[in-house]
């Protein structure tokens, strides 16, 4: 019978047991010098060894010879052990068992000596299973474990296990496999089982079996039934990650906003079959690819994709912001979270589909390819609005904003109460030769309203040290060197000293006072992120503006 590679190739002793030295070490010097604790806890997630090291563990400290703290592998107990015929090594599955019984059970068993053993081992695998009830009458032994008994507890949840659990055991947390040590591995395995591997098929099975050795020996096994041969091309149809073009279509459509292609995609693959939660999940893998692209930009290593697949990325990267795919990301987490409820599955990921392809821009984080454009129309509508404030005088139809005709709708200045700081505030406009505003210029004692500000308000101003500003009528642009200090300047309080400060060092009463925080520097992208320019647009709105927009 065919034995599955993965237990074939359980590690028998700890020299075997890759990427996890803090636990083999420690636990091999325990057994050295017979300073073993009563109750152990191992955690971390799947496939990287815990049953394993239980196991070796038991062994180890019944061994008849051990070497260093190893089991011998030769004696009558290890031998046994490796059989699974030794009574005193018992081992729990609490996925299957779970009840209270069981464990009552144990603690009647616990009481007697072991047969053969010096110590009588009980592994609970999985135990975060176990009922409430059980793990109370485990809690009892533990607390009182007879001399000759140990306890071995396996979990991936260890937030599911109690503390009063936990507070009885020593802990170890096993790590995610490390890629190069699973290539190693897979190689070793690999040339003792005669198996033509590949190296990049390796790295590529190491990659995508992200740090559990159990998945990356199940996956080098599905392979070797599909060809003796194992490259990654095999390793690619094998994890049926082959001709999945579909996802990077999707991608490219949505970047492109071009809603009907990617709605006909999404057709053909429900037509056959594909599950719609799983293509969510492909599409959220393939977006989390973009998201490192954009932030770590030449690591592809760090990319959990093929090699011709990265080419395709780099260049649907390439066509958005970090900001959109951080919003795309969104999108499909809320899908993703929405789906196991939804009434049709379909219409719920084609909502998500429709809305990927039509989401806007989130301004932040890469500036929109037409900034020029963007701060003509944000200096033409901080005009409408500034002129309006002053009794509207010079107001002069724009491009595409008009003034609402019948004077009498239009607020008088004192009829607009004093704007609060803006939650999202604009940048300068640039000097334009018609408009009938100053041009904005830099306020050359800056550095003494930020001293002033500091006996009155030492945090914010603190927060302004390397800000800049520019002032034009009664408007004060500030560019700030991050988003912390642009949110403290929406408090109203902050805006009000500040505005104190600048009336007594500059003599001016400034009545608008804008914040951006210096480029690089990302806001935080959310629903309630506005564009500069809708919050203008809105603005003009209540102040009786009539926008007709672009
Ligand atoms: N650190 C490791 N070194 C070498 N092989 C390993 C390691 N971890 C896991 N393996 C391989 O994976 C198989 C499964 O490991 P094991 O059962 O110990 O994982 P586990 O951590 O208990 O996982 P689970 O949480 O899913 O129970 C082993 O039989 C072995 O082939
Ligand atoms: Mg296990
Ligand atoms: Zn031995």
């Amino acid at each position: 019978m065919y034995t599955a590679l993965y237990r074939k190739w359980r590690p028998m002793t700890f020299d075997d047991v890759v990427s996890q030295p803090h636990v083999t070490k420690t636990l091999a010097r325990q057994v050295a010098e017979g300073k073993t604790a009563h109750a152990y806890l191992f955690t971390g997630s799947r496939g990287t060894g815990k049953t394993t090291c239980a196991r070796i563990l038991a062994k180890a400290i019944n061994c008849l010879n051990p070497r260093d703290g190893k089991p011998c592998l030769e004696c009558e107990i290890c031998r046994a052990a490796d059989a699974g015929t030794l009574s005193d090594i018992v081992e729990i599955d609490a996925a299957t068992n779970t009840g209270v019984d069981d464990v009552r059970e144990l603690r009647e068993a616990a009481v007697y000596t072991p047969e053969l053993c010096r110590y009588k081992v009980y592994i609970i695998d999985e135990v975060h299973m176990i009922s409430e009830q059980a793990f109370n009458a485990l809690l009892k032994i533990m607390e009182e474990p007879p001399e000759h008994v140990k306890f071995i507890l396996a979990t991936t949840e260890i937030h599911k296990i109690p503390a009063t659990v936990i507070s009885r055991c020593q802990r170890f947390d096993f790590r995610r496999i490390r890629e190069e040590d699973i290539v190693d591995r897979l190689m070793y395995i690999a040339s003792e089982e005669k198996i033509d591997l590949e190296a990049d098929a390796a790295a590529l099975i190491a990659r995508l079996s992200d740090g559990a050795m159990r998945d990356a020996l199940s996956l080098l096994d599905q392979c070797i039934a599909f060809s003796e041969h194992v490259d990654a091309k095999t390793v690619s149809n094998a994890a049926g990650i082959a001709g999945r073009e579909y996802l990077f279509d999707i991608l490219d459509n949505a970047a492109d906003g071009d809603a009907p292609s990617a709605i006909t995609t999404v057709d053909g693959l429900y037509s056959a079959s594909k599950d719609m939660a799983r293509l969510c999940d492909e599409l959220i893998m393939q977006l989390r690819n973009l998201m490192l692209i954009k932030t770590v930009p030449g690591r592809p290593e760090l990319l959990s994709c093929l090699a011709w697949e990265a080419e395709r990325l780099e260049k649907i990267a390439a066509k958005l912001s970090l900001g959109e795919i951080l919003k795309k990301l969104e999108i499909l987490q809320d899908c993703a979270e929405a789906l196991p409820r939804a009434v049709s599955k379909r219409t719920e990921f084609e909502m998500a589909v429709v809305k990927l392809c039509s989401q806007r821009r989130v301004e932040g984080f890469d500036p929109p390819a037409d900034v020029s454009a963007l701060e003509r129309r944000i200096a033409r509508l901080e005009a409408e609005i500034a002129d309006l404030r002053s009794g509207g005088a010079s107001v002069r139809p724009a491009e595409n904003i008009r003034k609402a005709q019948p004077k009498a709708e239009i607020p008088g200045p004192e009829e607009i109460p004093e704007p609060a700081p803006l939650p999202e505030q604009a940048a300068p406009p640039p000097s334009r030769p018609d408009t009938p505003k100053p041009a904005p210029e830099r306020c050359r004692r800056w550095e003494e309203v930020v001293e002033r500000l500091t006996s009155e308000n030492p945090g914010f101003a603190g927060s302004l040290r390397d800000s800049e500003a520019m002032c034009a009528g009664s408007t004060l642009y500030i560019t700030v060197s991050n988003s912390f200090a642009k949110s403290l300047l929406k408090s109203p309080e902050n805006a009000e000293s500040l505005k104190r400060a600048a009336l007594e060092v500059l003599g001016v009463e400034y009545k608008n006072i804008l914040a951006r925080a210096a480029s690089g520097e990302p806001s935080e992208p959310g629903p309630e992120s506005r564009s500069p320019i809708d919050e203008l647009i809105e603005r003009a709105k209540s102040a009786g503006v009539q926008v007709v927009e672009e």
